[in-house]
């Protein structure tokens, strides 16, 4: 057994130091930079400063820019945000953020996989926790009931754009606390603009010790479905960005590939036919 095995056998998770390259997470500041522009552009958004061209934008020194229009964003309509992070969690720089080679390697590793066995993505994104918003910060959790069931996986989470300190909330962990097995837990529904939380007894929580995971971008956790893990608070002046997401084992008698549901912001591909071959132009131009 390797020495990560090892440990992460020991305390259920494992943090693989400068994974991602910086011209990954340079790129992924301007992907977030040019949605935030095209979006505040295509819904003319009023602002009461001039945006800094992309340009003449550099990263990291201009990660504060982005932050200043997200925050308008934010103002001005919360589902703009919701939009850029599933724009994001699709566009090629993300997938080469995601599909690391180091992160297969290691993910199959921990799964106890061959080298050629596939691995099958579960929700992958890009998190964006706002400095002191309380009613989307996780709570103690565990992801096993934020995937699909009978799945077997490796969770991974990392830092992206801006390394992830104690002060703008980095993940917290309970080591060992995987060996607990499936704690008691509560599931509230999403209600009054908090998300769903299915969260962990409290007592169960406090009988292990609470570490937080400071983390240089670059640096991947990968940690075992059953390990209690929370968001900080972020008592910052900035967003945190982090990647969340699953990697799992295909060949288990569990797995079956949950079926893509998405859905269009605006209509339907029916209705877009129904549009162009039935509108009263195209009605007048068949004549
Ligand atoms: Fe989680």
């Amino acid at each position: 057994m390797t020495m990560m095995l090892k440990n992460f056998t020991k305390n259920g998770y494992h943090i693989e130091k400068s994974v991602t390259p910086l011209s990954v997470h340079e790129e992924l500041f301007f992907i977030f930079y040019d949605l935030s522009l095209s979006a505040i552009n295509r819904k003319k958004i009023k602002l009461d400063y001039i945006p800094k061209n992309i340009n003449e934008c550099y990263f990291p020194r201009d990660i504060k820019e982005l932050d200043r229009v997200l925050f308008s964003l934010l103002e001005y309509d919360r589902d703009l945000l919701g939009e850029i992070y599933d724009t994001v969690a699709y566009c090629s720089t993300f997938f080469k953020l995601v599909s690391n080679s180091k992160i297969e390697e290691i993910s199959r590793e921990l799964l106890s996989l061959q080298r050629s066995s596939a691995l099958y993505s579960t929700t992958h994104r890009i998190r964006m926790d706002w400095p002191e918003d309380e009613k989307r910060r996780a709570g103690w959790h565990q992801e096993i009931f934020h995937t699909y069931p009978d799945f077997k996986f490796i969770q991974t989470w990392s830092p992206v754009i801006r390394n992830s300190t104690v002060q703008n909330g980095t993940i917290k962990v309970c080591p060992g606390s995987h060996k607990h097995g499936i704690a008691k837990q509560n599931w509230e529904d999403e209600k009054d603009g908090y998300a769903t939380r299915i969260l962990i007894d409290e007592k169960i929580v406090d009988k292990y010790e609470q570490i937080d995971l400071a983390m240089n971008i670059g640096d991947v956790l990968f940690f075992d479905p059953l390990l209690f893990h929370r968001s900080g608070h972020n008592s910052s002046s900035e967003i945190r960005f982090s990647q969340v997401g699953m990697w799992n084992d295909c060949s288990i008698k569990g797995f079956r590939a949950p079926k893509p549901n998405f859905i269009s912001r605006t209509y339907s591909p029916r209705d877009n036919y129904e549009k162009h071959m039935f509108s009263d132009k195209n009605k007048s131009q068949a004549k």
